[in-house]
């Protein structure tokens, strides 16, 4: 089944026919009327591209430098809750997949496999760490030395949760985790990532707080307008993630690709900017990139090639991104990333 989807979009339907209802619901729902969650991909489709001919495209080069770090792709996978409910393996398999497909791979707070065992399971694989801080400031403490520990490369402090949005296709599934999902760093706080239940209300504060702790650099991730990026950089953050959580959040607020020019000139290229949320193309790749972001990351649809295939159906997923933005860097008439800018806009 996994080798029947050639695009991203094909990957929901047919993870649909093998995950639980629950499960399904839960990865591919939006919060509130789900606008938003249409806008991420929508907006993508609003912007064009205007290619250049007879450029020397004999050879490619995709990779970018994040933080110190080579990249073969200006991709990452986003951080996502819950890897068991969408196969046995989980986190594992995710980490398996990565490291063939040779991306990094995001490992959320909310992982229900414990960070040396994802570690073990690919020792090659560059792994950064989501962290959601936790009203105990010392569980986050003791994350964040496990990560340091198990060679994480950096970590993302999530800001635009301090509670769970509105999901309705969760409450209409009695969304809750099964008892074989254990999440090591989140069992103590309810409805972690979860519907509609309080979560942890963090201040810039916090921010401090985590850099403190840790040598690592520590992105912001979350982040939606020039004013918070602007503040963030100030705050001493290595990165900003432009994203409004895969639209599981707040709803209408604007797809993140159309947040993203004003975070951009608000850093000012003080610090690496990355963009998630509705990237499902190597067009939607490049565009990123031509408005300034230094790299992309996916969430839903890995989550399904994992639920379809587990590391295989990971691996998929990256190779038809990978293939797509080689032949759009091909044809745009550019043959590295460098050389991708807004004139790659019509
Ligand atoms: C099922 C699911 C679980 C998620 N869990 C987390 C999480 O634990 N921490 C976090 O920071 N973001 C989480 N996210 C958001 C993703 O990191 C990312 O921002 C989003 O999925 C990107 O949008 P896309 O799904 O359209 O690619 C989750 C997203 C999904 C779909």
């Amino acid at each position: 089944m996994l080798n029947d989807a050639v695009c991203l979009a094909d990957l929901e339907p047919l993870a649909r026919r093998v995950m639980t209802p629950m499960a399904f619901e839960y990865v591919s729902g939006g919060a509130g009327d789900e606008r938003t969650l249409a806008w991420n991909t929508e907006a993508f489709t609003r912007i064009r591209l205007r290619p250049r001919v007879l450029a020397d495209v004999s050879t490619l080069d995709t990779s970018v430098r994040v933080l110190g770090q080579t990249l073969s792709l200006p991709l990452l996978l986003a951080p996502a809750a819950y890897h068991r409910l969408f196969h046995p393996e989980g986190e594992l398999a995710t980490a398996r997949g990565a490291a063939a497909a040779n991306v990094p791979y995001v490992v959320s707070t909310c992982t229900t496999t414990p960070l040396e065992e994802i570690a073990a399971a690919a020792p090659h694989g560059v792994r950064w760490l989501q962290i959601y801080i936790t009203p105990d400031r010392n569980r986050t403490r003791d994350l964040v030395q496990a990560a340091e520990a198990t060679g994480i490369r950096a970590l993302c402090l999530t800001v635009d949760t301090p509670v769970a949005g509105t999901r309705n296709r969760e409450q209409r599934t009695g969304f809750a985790l099964p008892a074989a999902c254990v999440t090591p760093y989140m069992r103590h706080v309810a409805g972690a990532d979860g519907p509609g239940l309080p979560f942890v209300a963090i201040t810039w504060r916090d921010v401090e707080w985590l850099r403190a702790q840790t040598r690592l650099p520590v992105l912001l991730k979350g982040v939606l307008t020039g004013e918070d990026a602007a503040r963030g950089v100030d705050s001493g953050a290595a990165g900003i993630v432009v994203s409004n959580h895969g639209a599981r959040n707040l709803d209408t607020v604007p797809a993140s690709i159309d947040a993203l020019p004003e975070v951009i000139e608000a850093v000012a290229g003080r610090v690496p900017v990355l963009l998630d949320g509705g990237v499902r193309r190597g067009t939607d790749i490049v565009k990123a990139l031509a408005l300034g972001a230094t790299a992309t990351m996916i969430g839903r649809p890995y989550l399904y090639g994992l639920a379809l295939g587990g590391a295989e159906g990971v691996e998929h997923v990256v190779r038809i991104l990978r293939t797509e933005l080689e032949s759009a860097f091909a044809l745009l008439g550019r043959a590295s990333v460098g050389s991708v800018d807004r004139a790659v806009l019509w």
